[in-house]
């Protein structure tokens, strides 16, 4: 039988650049959509697709990442003590949730880096990752949707959405066959050659790569033998492009809502849309936002 997956890594180590001045003193991860921190959505999906070992890979000034996956054990005894019986649960749940392992990334010089800075606690396994920016509402996780995939084919497998021509640059691309899957032809391909950030013109289909990955070992080979791409920077997507040459990589244009939180804009979709969600604020947002006069 084909040994599960049962790790994620998680690049946390970027500079938060498109959030300063907020993320000057504190990681982009950790910016709270509605009362969450980004990249807690993210683990937990990993964790509701069957995942249980997160590697985060920080950088400089991440110690918050570290502190929010840890017993908070002055916080714990203060809630216990006031008798916030709520509060103290979804704190713990937080530490209770996982099986974290960090790593450092001593300089931010690409995705591609970042996962390779992974791979000694990886080791020889297939493993998920995770880019916390890229939020995804789903029934089914989207994480686990490529792991049903995954474990179909035994290959890697990557995340894809249809985007608009315009914002194609901002995304890695693949040019993909639609294959039959389960009786249907309308969500898994088999990549025949990708492309990172690349110019409009030259874009091979609006299929871009979204932050889940479920990746095998002999990615951390084609990472060290790559040079700067895009950007000036290891990039995944040449690596996984290097891969190709020796097996095939399939993509998956998953079910479900993804949100851009890496951008403003999108932060700004995200924050509203689970805020209505939310049985304890929805309708009272809900009627706040109809009360202004847009
Ligand atoms: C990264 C990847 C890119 C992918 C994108 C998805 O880019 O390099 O291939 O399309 O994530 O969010 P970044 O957004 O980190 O520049």
């Amino acid at each position: 039988m084909l040994p599960k997956v049962r790790k994620a890594v998680f690049p946390a180590a970027g500079l938060g650049t498109r959030f300063l001045p907020a993320t000057k003193a504190q990681p982009k991860e950790m910016l709270p959509l509605v009362d969450k921190p980004l990249i807690q959505y993210g683990v937990e999906e990993a964790i509701y697709s069957g995942i249980q070992n997160i590697i985060i890979v920080t950088g400089r000034g991440k110690t918050a990442i570290e502190d929010h996956f840890d017993v908070s054990f002055e916080l714990e005894y203060l809630l216990e003590s006031r008798g916030k019986k709520d509060l103290l649960a979804t704190v713990r749940s937080v530490s209770d949730l996982i099986n974290v392992s960090y790593i450092r990334q001593k300089e931010a010089l690409g995705l591609g880096h970042a996962i390779l800075r992974a791979q000694e606690l990886v080791g020889n396994e297939s493993f998920a990752a995770v880019l916390s920016d890229d939020v995804i509402d789903a029934e089914t996780p989207c994480l686990r949707q490529l792991l049903d995939v995954h474990e179909f084919f035994r290959a890697p497998v990557l995340a894809v959405m249809e985007v608009p021509r315009e914002n194609i640059s901002a995304y890695g691309v693949v040019d993909a066959e639609p294959i039959a899957h389960k009786g249907g032809k309308d969500r898994l391909y088999r990549i025949r050659d990708m492309i990172e950030k690349p110019k409009p013109s030259d874009a091979p289909s609006n299929l871009a790569i979204i932050g889940r990955y479920v990746l095998t070992h002999e990615i951390f080979d084609c990472i060290s033998s790559i040079e700067p791409g895009s950007g000036g920077e290891i990039q995944l997507t040449d690596a996984l492009k290097k891969l190709l040459h020796s097996r095939p990589i399939y993509a998956y244009r998953f079910e479900g809502t993804r949100y851009d939180a890496g951008d403003k804009l999108g932060f700004l979709k995200a924050t509203v849309e689970f805020a209505l969600r939310r049985h304890d604020l929805g309708e009272a947002f809900r009627e706040y936002l109809k009360s202004l006069h847009l």
